[in-house]
């Protein structure tokens, strides 16, 4: 599913707060996702629903997704049964352990795009990768098929994973490549866009922090990461894109690959930078996102 455009932020907002998914949908994020899981309260879940429903019919357009309770928690098929409906562009499925809740949630969707006169496969799945064993099999989750194809990519959440695991989330994340660099191998070995990153929870007013951290996750080859707040969007959304000097110069790196090839050379430098067959394919790729998201209009 690469054609579709990188989703750089993806910002999380609880279902029962209907005006902050408003005010989420205008922050510009690339993609909006309403929380029916663990931001709700227990005993407003039920309640919470058909308001998460209206929020998604009242943004034609707009990506927007819902994160349904986990199959463990029987909660999952009501929710679906509320939010699945024209607009609603995805779900992400959290507490995915293996490969079976994703086939699970294919016959539910299913089932319920048929009955509310949808196109099969409207509807996404983005399953949240959050214990050990999850990592143990994020490969299998990335590569598992369905018909019509659903799976987007894998989202990782570090406050569940470090709850299984015992681990210490700190400011500087060293405790953290391990499982990012999992999830990135697990996409693309599985034919799948880069994972989105974890919330960064950890000190929401250090904002250097922050920036930090998304950093770490792109240069590892996130495609983008999930927010927690507004005031992180802008800046995602700028990490997550190629510079206008990066498309610039991938630009030049092309140019000059095709004509030195076409004189008989592969390998040769621009501007001080190696240049060979990986090089340039990683340059035309860096080309196509920039045009990708320039004819977008949503990022120069
Ligand atoms: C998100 O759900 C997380 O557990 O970090
Ligand atoms: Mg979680």
């Amino acid at each position: 599913m690469s054609h579709l455009l990188p989703i750089r932020s993806a910002l999380f907002v609880p279902g029962n707060r209907p005006e902050r998914v408003d005010k989420a949908v205008a922050s510009g994020a690339d993609a909006v996702i309403v929380d029916l899981e663990d931001a709700v309260p227990s005993g407003l879940k039920e309640a919470t629903r058909p308001v998460v429903r209206d929020r998604i019919l009242a943004h034609p357009g707009r990506m927007i997704l819902v994160r349904v309770n986990g199959l463990e928690s029987g909660g999952a098929e009501a929710d679906l049964e509320a939010v699945v409906c024209q607009g609603l562009f995805g779900i992400v499925l959290p507490k995915v352990d293996d490969g079976a809740p994703i086939h699970e949630v294919q016959a539910l969707l299913t089932r319920l795009e048929a009955r509310r006169s949808l196109r099969p496969g409207t509807v996404k799945i983005i399953p949240l990768i959050e214990s050990a064993m999850a990592i143990e099999n994020a490969y299998r989750i990335a590569a598992e098929k369905t018909e019509p194809e659903r799976t987007l990519t894998l989202a990782f959440g570090a406050a569940d994973y470090a709850l299984d695991v015992g681990m210490e989330i700190t400011k500087t994340g060293e405790e953290l490549w391990y499982p990012r660099s999992r999830l990135v191998v697990a996409c693309r070995a599985a034919g799948v866009d880069g994972p989105l990153d974890t919330p960064f929870m950890v000190d929401l007013k250090d904002v250097q922090a922050f920036e930090a951290d998304a950093r770490r996750a792109k240069q590892l080859g996130f495609q983008g990461k999930l927010c927690i707040h507004p005031s992180q969007v802008a800046f995602c959304n700028r990490l997550f894109s190629p510079t206008e000097e990066e498309v610039a110069f991938a630009r030049r790196v092309v140019e000059a690959f095709e004509a030195r090839e076409a004189g008989g050379s592969a390998a040769f430098e621009v501007d001080g930078k190696f240049v060979d067959y990986a090089v340039v394919k990683r340059a035309r790729r860096v080309v196509r996102m920039g045009e990708k998201i320039l004819a977008n209009n949503s990022r120069y």
